[in-house]
């Protein structure tokens, strides 16, 4: 093929180019792989053998009675320093997940939704996002945003989750209301662009109004690469998000898969049916 003909210049662009957002091609495994994991704290085991797959794209719900894991499987995917695992692997993007540091986890393109976000009296918003934006830029080789980029960046972000200015003038979440606090995890969402989200009860507090917009925004936010565990306790959130599977987590453990509908099974029916099922099995 001639080196100057416009079909040589396409093959070798489609060779070396990578997709956006990940760098993945089709065929190269799942986004996100767990197999078998156990996890402790303070020497209690929490996660008992969890097994998970998550392929570019899917949003998959995870649901379960207080208590049974949830945010436990979340904080050890973000490597909160607090849980040990004991037992099990964790794949991202083909990588060993487990044996990297919480930030590059989060340069890596993971992020979590906290269910029970922190303040950071003097800390501002401003400055809180600067960092972990330019450092997930520095990360990638890019070089950090001017002030005016970065504060066009803000604005342009917070549209999406209409996010009062006032509130991004403050201390990181120092003062806000239950609901302010969640909708501000979906605008760091918003300005961190992760391929890998992980919403740990993001609906809960937030009134009827706040919960549309920041679905919404979370929707509008998404790409096709974009995969995410979405943890609730309700339907609400889920007829907005539309997930792909609904798991249930129990005592540590997924005991049940199932598709949207399943979801829908638990808001009329509980989890009784669900512990009956997993004591019958062999
Ligand atoms: N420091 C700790 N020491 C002992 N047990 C703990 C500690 N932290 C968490 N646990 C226990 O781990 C279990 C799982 O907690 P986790 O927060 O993962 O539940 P969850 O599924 O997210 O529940 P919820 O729906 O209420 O948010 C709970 O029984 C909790 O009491
Ligand atoms: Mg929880």
């Amino acid at each position: 093929m001639d080196k100057d003909s416009k079909d040589y210049k396409e093959q070798m662009q489609a060779e070396h180019s990578t997709p956006l957002h990940t760098g993945r091609g089709k065929g190269e495994g799942p986004l996100l792989s767990i197999k078998d994991l156990h996890a402790s704290i303070n020497g209690k085991e929490i996660l008992k053998g969890i097994n998970l797959t998550i392929r570019e794209g899917e949003v998959h719900a995870l649901m379960g009675q207080n208590g049974a894991g949830k945010s436990t499987l979340s904080n050890v995917l973000v490597g909160h320093p607090a849980y040990e695992v004991t037992k099990g692997s964790v794949t991202f993007k083909g990588k060993d997940l487990l044996a990297m540091s919480p930030e590059d986890r989060a340069h890596e393109g993971i992020f979590l939704s906290f269910q029970h976000p922190v303040e950071i009296p003097g800390v501002s918003m401003v400055n809180f996002m600067r960092a972990a934006v330019n450092e997930q830029r520095k990360y990638k080789g890019q070089t950090a945003l001017t002030a005016s980029e970065f504060l066009k960046l803000m604005r342009e972000k917070r549209a999406i989750v209409e996010l009062d200015g006032k509130l991004a003038n403050r201390s990181v979440n120092e003062g806000f209301s239950g609901g302010e606090k969640k909708r501000n995890e979906i605008f760091q969402m918003a300005m961190l662009e992760p391929t890998f989200a992980i919403l740990d009860e993001t609906d809960s507090g937030l009134d009827v109004d706040a919960l549309r917009i920041v679905a919404e925004g979370f929707n509008k936010l998404r790409t096709p690469q974009t995969s995410a565990i979405v943890i609730t306790h309700y339907q609400r959130l889920l007829d907005y998000l539309k997930p792909d599977i609904v798991h249930v987590l129990l005592n540590g453990r997924i005991v049940k898969t199932g598709g949207p509908d399943l979801a829908q099974e638990i808001e009329q029916r509980g989890f009784d049916w669900i512990k009956k099922e997993v004591q019958t099995l062999p």
